[in-house]
């Protein structure tokens, strides 16, 4: 009898902590706007979501000795977010994550402009992309489920777009997943622009991390980084991470496709063509911990912090020098709308936009 009472106490305790969601004021924006933060819990990770963006905003795994750490770069304050937040850390990217060429596309014979916000490109959507904006939150099983949505028109893009993001924490799983729909004819590609250190953030550069990558092809960039359409063997090159390869390896290669991304910013070609698999891996030996991203997205960007250059202090005002995080992006190809032989972005009304990417976390 108290055997069978005492697991039934510890089996609530876990229920108690596993699927936990808390709530909290995260600020105002400058319009007034309330932010909120929630705190998902389950019995090895912690992470919190700010309603501004859709933001991880902090993202704590246990190291091979137990030992926990925030592994995502970012900051403590709205304020930072709405005024400081170039890198995208953290945030839902939409309409159209990465670059859209000169921020024009056709689409059904009419041509459509976004503004451009990175040199002759789009990118991540235009100047107030999803990361900018304040999505509505309800409480779901293990999680939150973050609506925004994006009028007819906004930032040049066609069709009032719904879009719906579930991120839920179970057991060593980040899952987040993605759903639209529209009322016109309009292209989409969501992701999440997270930046890891699996080290923890502020803690030295990403360059030892072990990465494998399950793609035998990626799409080679212009000086812009807007892909010139072939789909590249990765064989023999410097982008080849089909065995894990520490990062900092090759990244200072003489290789005129690193010189153009300033080290890696490449959209890799996934072996498993939009069948839901594991994408990436990244070791950190260092601190043991295991990150493993799944996807049913056809490409991963991934991009190894080049451009962060010391300028930015973030959490507990650690510096952000260069290559102190990586991105693994989970994504349809970049420029996908001027490019017919690339996987389809286009999303109509009466479909549904849906997708799911899982980062998962352990140690070795
Ligand atoms: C891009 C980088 C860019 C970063 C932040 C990544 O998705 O590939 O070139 O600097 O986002 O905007």
């Amino acid at each position: 009898m108290r055997v069978a009472a005492l697991v039934i106490a510890l089996m609530t305790m876990t229920a108690g902590i596993e699927g936990q969601v808390k709530k909290e004021s995260f600020g105002k924006t400058p319009d007034g706007t309330a932010v909120d933060r929630y705190t998902l819990k389950s019995a090895a990770v912690e992470a919190r979501i700010i309603t501004f963006g859709g933001i991880v905003q902090s993202l704590k795994v246990p190291d091979k000795n137990g030992k926990s750490a925030d592994v995502v770069l970012g900051f403590d304050s709205l304020q930072e977010y709405v005024d400081g937040n170039k890198p995208y850390f953290g945030a839902i990217i939409g309409r159209y994550g990465n670059r859209i060429a000169g921020g024009k596309f056709t689409l059904d014979g009419k041509t459509f402009t976004i503004p451009l916000n990175d040199g002759t490109n789009a990118l991540h959507g235009g100047p107030r992309g999803f990361n900018q904006v304040v999505w509505r939150a309800k409480e779901v099983p293990h999680g939150i489920e973050l609506t925004y949505v994006s009028p007819d028109g906004d930032q040049g893009f066609p069709g009032t777009l719904t879009t719906v993001v579930r991120y839920t924490l179970e057991g060593k799983d980040l899952r987040i997943e993605y759903s639209a729909t529209t009322d016109r004819d309009t292209v989409l590609n969501l992701t999440n622009h997270s930046y890891f250190n699996l080290s923890g953030q502020g803690n030295g550069d990403i360059l030892g991390d072990e990465v494998k990558i399950n793609a035998s092809r990626y799409t080679p960039v212009d000086q812009n980084l807007i892909p010139t359409g072939e789909l590249a063997a990765v064989e023999g090159t410097p982008f080849d991470f089909r065995k894990p390869t520490p990062v900092g390896a090759r990244i200072n290669a003489d290789d005129d496709q690193l010189k153009k991304g300033h080290g890696y910013d490449h959209n890799w070609v996934l072996d498993s063509a939009g069948k839901s698999s594991e994408a990436a891996e990244v070791y950190d030996p260092a601190s043991g911990r295991v990150l493993q991203v799944f996807t049913d997205q056809p490409g991963l960007q991934f991009y190894t912090g080049n451009f962060l250059d010391g300028t930015i202090t973030g959490k507990e005002g650690k510096v952000y020098g260069r290559r102190a995080a990586l991105c693994l992006e989970t994504q349809h190809f970049p420029d996908s709308p001027n490019h017919p032989k690339f996987p389809s972005t286009e999303l109509r009304p009466g479909q549904k936009y849906h997708t799911v990417t899982t980062f998962r976390f352990s140690m070795r």
